[in-house]
C-alpha cells in the first residue's frame, strides 16, 4: 500500500489509452494512489502520483479505459476524469491514444500530434461542464495547446526510432464498431489524417477546465479504406500497441523531462482559457 493522499498540487498529468495502462518501468517512482470523487462521479481508474529523479514536479497518471481496459470509449467518465485531475492541481495534460490512419504517409507505428479535430461522436457523451444554469462558451477553434504540442514534437526528435507527424486532423467517431469503407473514404475526403474514439469530449472538457491539452496519436492500422490491407480489427490494434507502447513510454519520459527542464511555467500555468472559475469547484 501506497498512501492515498498527496499534499502538493500535481501540475502535469498523463492520460494513457489502449496499450498504456501504467507508467511504471520508467525512472518514475509511484508515491501515492489517489481516488478523488467529483460532483461528476468517479474517474476511470485510481490516479497514480509519480515522482522522477529529474525534477521536483510530480506527475499524475490516469488510465482512460480503466485498470483492466473495462471501459469502452462511450463509457469513459470524461467529466469525472477531467474534474478529478483539475482538483489535484493539474494544468497540463499529455494524452495518448491508439488511432487508425487515413493517410498513406502515416504508417502503422508512426506518431501524430494533431492540431485539429472533427467530431463524429453522436452527442451521447456528457461533453460539457457548463450546463444546469452554468453558462459559458469556451473557444475551441484550436482544440490543442500549441506550446504543449511543440514540446512533444521537440521531445520526439530525440528518439531515433520514433517517426512523428507534427500536425493532422483527428476524426473522433463514436464506436464501438469500426467505420465502414464508405465512411473511411468520406473521412479522407474531409481531410482527416487519423481516426479514434477518444479525443472527445476529453479535449473539450480540458479546455473548459483551463488546462493545456495535447494528444499523442499512435497509429495502429489503416482503418479500412486501403484495399491492399486487411481492414482493422481489435487484434491488429492490440498487436501494434504492444510495439507502440514501448516507444510511447520513451516519449513520455522525454516529454516530462522537457517540461521539467523548462519548469513548464507557461504550459503548466495555462490560465489563458477561461471558464472554470464559474464552476465553484475548489482547486489547488
Ligand atoms: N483506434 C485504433 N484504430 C482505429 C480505427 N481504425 N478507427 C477508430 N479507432 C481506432
Amino acid at each position: 500500500g501506497l498512501p492515498n493522499t498527496y499534499s502538493e498540487p500535481i501540475p502535469i498529468a498523463v492520460i494513457g489509452g489502449t496499450g498504456i495502462s501504467s507508467l511504471t518501468h520508467l525512472s518514475f517512482t509511484p508515491v501515492a494512489v489517489l481516488n478523488p470523487q467529483t460532483p461528476w462521479g468517479t474517474p476511470s481508474s485510481p490516479i497514480t502520483v509519480l515522482e522522477s529523479p529529474h525534477s521536483h514536479t510530480p506527475i499524475a497518471f490516469l488510465s482512460r479505459h480503466g485498470l483492466h481496459h473495462e471501459l469502452s470509449p462511450s463509457e469513459v467518465p470524461n467529466t469525472a476524469n477531467i474534474a478529478a485531475l483539475r482538483s489535484l492541481g493539474v494544468r497540463t495534460i499529455v494524452a495518448f491514444s491508439a488511432v487508425g490512419s487515413l493517410d498513406e504517409d502515416i504508417a502503422p507505428e508512426h506518431f501524430v500530434v494533431p492540431d485539429q479535430i472533427i467530431d463524429r461522436t453522436k452527442g451521447i457523451r456528457e461533453s460539457t461542464f457548463f450546463s444546469g444554469g452554468c453558462v459559458s462558451h469556451v473557444g475551441f477553434a484550436d482544440p490543442f495547446d500549441d506550446l504543449l504540442r511543440r514540446v512533444i514534437i521537440d521531445a520526439a526528435a530525440g528518439l531515433k526510432d520514433v517517426t512523428i507527424h507534427s500536425k493532422g486532423t483527428v476524426i473522433c467517431m463514436e464506436g464501438p464498431a469500426f467505420s465502414t469503407r464508405a465512411e473511411s473514404k468520406m473521412y479522407q475526403s474531409w481531410g482527416g489524417s487519423v481516426i479514434n474514439m477518444s479525443v472527445l469530449p476529453e479535449a473539450k472538457l480540458a479546455r473548459e477546465a483551463e488546462m493545456a491539452y495535447a494528444m499523442v496519436c499512435m497509429s495502429t492500422d489503416y482503418d479500412c479504406w486501403k484495399e491492399d490491407e486487411k481492414p482493422v480489427d481489435v487484434s491488429i490494434v492490440m498487436a501494434r500497441m504492444r510495439k507502440n507502447g514501448e516507444n510511447a513510454k520513451l516519449l513520455v519520459g522525454e516529454i516530462l523531462k522537457a517540461l521539467a527542464d523548462k519548469d513548464g511555467e507557461e504550459i503548466i500555468m495555462a490560465k489563458r482559457y477561461d471558464g472554470w472559475a464559474r464552476m465553484g469547484i475548489s482547486t489547488s
